[in-house]
């Protein structure tokens, strides 16, 4: 699989750096207005290959994506200290109308992976700009904030993140919901689980996850200036969903026709992924307090997403 990603800075960079380590991709392509970047960190990248896989990593322009069966958007502006992700919604949505075009006159249909913030209003742009099917423009959406989630839980009760099946629903950002009610810990419940093993998740630990997982964010670009890591890693797992067409269950955005009654948004609830994109979408039994925090997510998501013009 051919997989081109626009836009090579560091988030781009480290999905292609993760990507190029799966080896399942045959070829990676970056393109990037800052052409010197995006040869610079292929050439990186290219070198790190040869230690575990066969992957083709080049540098190149909008027409060396031909042929790509899923291109990465990245481009875009990120956050500063202290800024929410809506804050670039201006910026990242000028870059787009450019960007989707671009890439739909080389790729005329491609699985469109949307990384640039916020990251859920610009996968709604990107449908509405590109006209593909909506379960062919995925936002990477909350895919890293169920893993912030897991990992946070798994390390509390001491167990390993993957044995750990819990998801964060709705924005990625600060409205977003972590459904504590149908966590779970192999087949357990979390508070069961935790009980039995003399881990209770007391009212104090569990604001301490929910914080950290809402602000980790924050915290990592104020330590180092921006967050890519855990986003490339997050981007890679999406495409080899795609690639091995795993129908694998993850958190990502797509435009929905409708969450908690509020009609075509983009926003993140567990989904069915294989090689034509987003199956299935699915809907977890909530509480009622997680109902009516998913809707209040999803009415600022349309609210924002219905104020661009294009
Ligand atoms: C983060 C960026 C990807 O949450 O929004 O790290």
């Amino acid at each position: 699989m051919k997989v081109g990603i626009v836009g090579a800075g560091m988030v781009g960079s480290s999905a292609g750096y993760a990507l190029a380590l799966t080896g399942i991709a045959s070829e990676i392509v970056l393109v990037d207005m800052h052409e010197a970047l995006a040869r610079a960190q292929a050439e990186d990248i290219a070198h790190a290959t040869p230690f575990h896989s066969a992957t083709k990593v080049t540098a190149g322009s909008y027409a060396d994506l031909a042929g790509s069966s899923v291109v990465i958007i990245a481009a875009g502006v990120n956050q500063k200290p202290g800024e929410d992700r809506l804050a670039l919604l201006e910026r990242n949505a000028q870059v787009f109308k450019q960007v989707v075009g671009a890439i739909l006159a080389v790729v005329p249909n491609p699985i469109l992976l949307i990384a640039s913030n916020p990251v859920d209003i610009m996968t709604d742009i990107a449908t509405r700009i590109s006209g593909l099917s909506p379960q062919r423009v995925i936002g990477s959406g909350t895919i890293l904030d169920t893993a912030r989630f897991r990992s946070l839980l798994g390390r509390h009760l001491g167990i390993s993140s993957q044995s750990v099946h819990a998801y964060v629903l709705g924005e990625h950002g600060d409205s977003e919901v972590l459904t504590w009610s149908n966590a779970r810990a192999g087949s357990l419940a979390v508070s069961d689980f935790a009980a039995q093993t003399g881990k209770p998740i007391t009212k104090e630990i569990r604001a301490e996850i929910d914080d950290n997982v809402r602000n980790a964010a924050y915290r990592i670009i104020e330590g180092k200036g921006s967050t890519y890591y855990g986003i490339g890693a997050g981007l890679a797992r999406i495409i080899k969903a795609i690639a091995l067409d795993q129908r694998a269950v993850l958190s990502v955005s797509i435009v929905t026709p409708a969450v908690e009654g509020v009609e075509h948004v983009a926003l993140s609830v567990p989904r069915v992924i294989g090689a034509q994109g987003v199956m299935t979408d699915l809907f977890p039994e909530l509480d009622d307090a997680e109902h009516a925090a998913l809707k209040r997510s999803a009415l600022l998501l349309k609210e924002k997403a219905s104020a661009v013009r294009l």
